[in-house]
């Protein structure tokens, strides 16, 4: 028996989504372990595109346990929103496929209020965030100021928590960041109000996955974000308010470092960032475009634009070591048939000097210049593959590259949004 982590190793958007949906036939449950509705995991199954915030991509698959961790910001409104188109589509949800963490934290219209806010208030050093509140409300989590869906459970302990937060929230709103007030009797009506659809759902989900070990059952565990975004070791501050990495699986879901048996990270065939921050190997040209475009690379979650560039191996070497990797996925490959020529880069000079991980400041990495290798680019439409034998020598060539910069075996190949685009070389599992 064995548990799989799936981690992004870049700035989000690799693709965890369609890889977290094809190995949940392998797993019994399917776990998220931190972010929000910050996410936006892409599935696409039998013709049929579905989107992920908060519920762990396994959901299409019948028979298996999705598990929403402590780790998580929770915005009860979207998860509920999200339950609701799911069964609309015909995918049955319900407390006997989906668990909720009692000790993970509630957004608040608060924090959606202020986040928004902050961002305008910043004008054109914003971060770029997805605006849904998840740093205010981690920072709450930090503070010991949050709620937590458990208090959800408890009405006077909701009531005098909304309350308690909602004086300072409104003088920092008004005071501060000069926008309206919220006021206080709605939001307390509104959450009861949710009480009662997620109280079913809310149980320990530590015990839950703790009990599934016991018997014999294999997890997956489901990142989000990528380990670029993540507050410790991302580009801060242009990252998000948690830990993407695969460690963050052991606090955010509640189980032990022993538990973790395989980190796969999952890595685009290019770089790709939405948001605010530095990018060293943006394209700002037509191959840039081309890519975009290509790849139809808008975000899953704000529909804006994500910028496109060559893949930065430096980055994905540094994922390596932030997660232990033991195997990579390559995803969007696909994306890159009919380029003339690749460039990869494979590390960054820094003051005529070779680096091979990347500075801390900011000020640092602006004077970087990435140091790429070129490779020939394949013509042949490579959607069709299903065994590495089958890609075109310049496609494999470039795999090797891969596997050679960063010295992690490959696992899964995809060459297409869907299910079975796919080529496994090494079942995770
Ligand atoms: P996630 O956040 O890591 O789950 O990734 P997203 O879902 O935000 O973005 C990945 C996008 O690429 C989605 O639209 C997927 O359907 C799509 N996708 C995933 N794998 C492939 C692939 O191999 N080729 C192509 N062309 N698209 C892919
Ligand atoms: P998935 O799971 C890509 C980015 C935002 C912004 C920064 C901070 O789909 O890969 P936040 O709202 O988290 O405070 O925003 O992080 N960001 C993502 N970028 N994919 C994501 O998730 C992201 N989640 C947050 O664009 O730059
Ligand atoms: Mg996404």
């Amino acid at each position: 028996m064995s548990n799989v982590v799936v981690v992004g190793t870049q700035w989000g958007d690799e693709g965890k989504g369609k890889v977290v949906d094809l190995l949940t036939s392998r797993a019994d449950l399917v776990v998220r372990f931190q972010g929000g509705n910050n996410a936006g995991h892409t599935l696409v199954v039998n013709g049929k595109q579905t989107i992920c915030h908060l519920i762990p991509s396994g959901i299409l698959h019948d028979g298996k346990k999705c598990l929403i961790g402590n780790g998580l910001v929770v915005d009860p409104e979207v998860l509920l929103e999200e339950i609701d188109t799911l069964i609309k589509e015909g995918i049955p949800v319900s407390p006997n496929n989906l668990s909720l963490s009692e000790k993970a934290h509630l957004i608040m219209p608060y924090h959606k209020a202020i986040d928004l806010a902050r961002e305008e208030a910043k004008g054109k050093h914003k971060i770029g965030t997805t605006g849904r509140g998840i740093g205010p409300c981690y920072e709450d989590k930090a503070g010991r100021t949050g709620i937590r869906a458990i208090d959800l459970l408890e009405p006077d302990t909701l009531e005098e928590k909304i309350e308690q937060n909602l004086k300072e929230k409104n003088f920092y709103l008004t005071k501060f960041l000069g926008a309206q007030p919220l006021e206080f009797q709605p939001i307390l009506d509104h959450y009861r109000a949710m009480e009662e659809l997620l109280r079913p759902y809310i149980r320990d989900v530590s015990l839950e996955i703790d009990q599934a070990i016991r018997s014999g059952k294999q997890i997956l565990f489901e990142g989000a974000q990528g380990t670029h975004l993540d507050i410790d070791h991302g580009t801060y501050p242009f990252v998000t308010s948690s830990n993407p990495v695969s460690g963050a699986a052991c606090a955010g879901a509640g189980v032990g470092p022993d538990k973790l048996h395989h980190i796969n990270g999952i890595v685009k065939a290019y770089t790709t960032r939405v948001g605010s921050g530095p990018f060293p190997t943006e394209l700002l040209d037509k191959t840039g475009d081309y890519i975009q475009e290509k790849g139809a690379e808008f975000g899953a979650t704000t529909g804006r634009r994500r910028r496109c560039g060559w893949l930065d191996l430096l980055m994905v070497r540094d994922s390596v070591r932030f997660n232990g990797l033991t195997s990579l996925s390559i995803t969007k490959l696909d994306v890159l048939t009919g380029l003339e020529k690749l460039k990869i880069c494979v590390g960054y000079e820094l003051q005529g000097k070779r680096i091979d991980s990347r500075p801390a400041s900011l000020k640092m990495l602006a004077q970087c210049i990435p140091v790429y290798e070129e490779l020939p680019g394949w013509h042949d439409d490579i959607s069709d593959a299903r065994e590495i034998d089958r890609l075109p020598r310049e496609t494999r060539d470039y795999l090797k590259k891969i596997e050679e910069i960063t010295e992690v075996p490959l696992s899964i190949i995809s060459v297409g949004p869907m299910r079975e685009q796919t080529i496994m070389i090494r079942d995770p599992f």
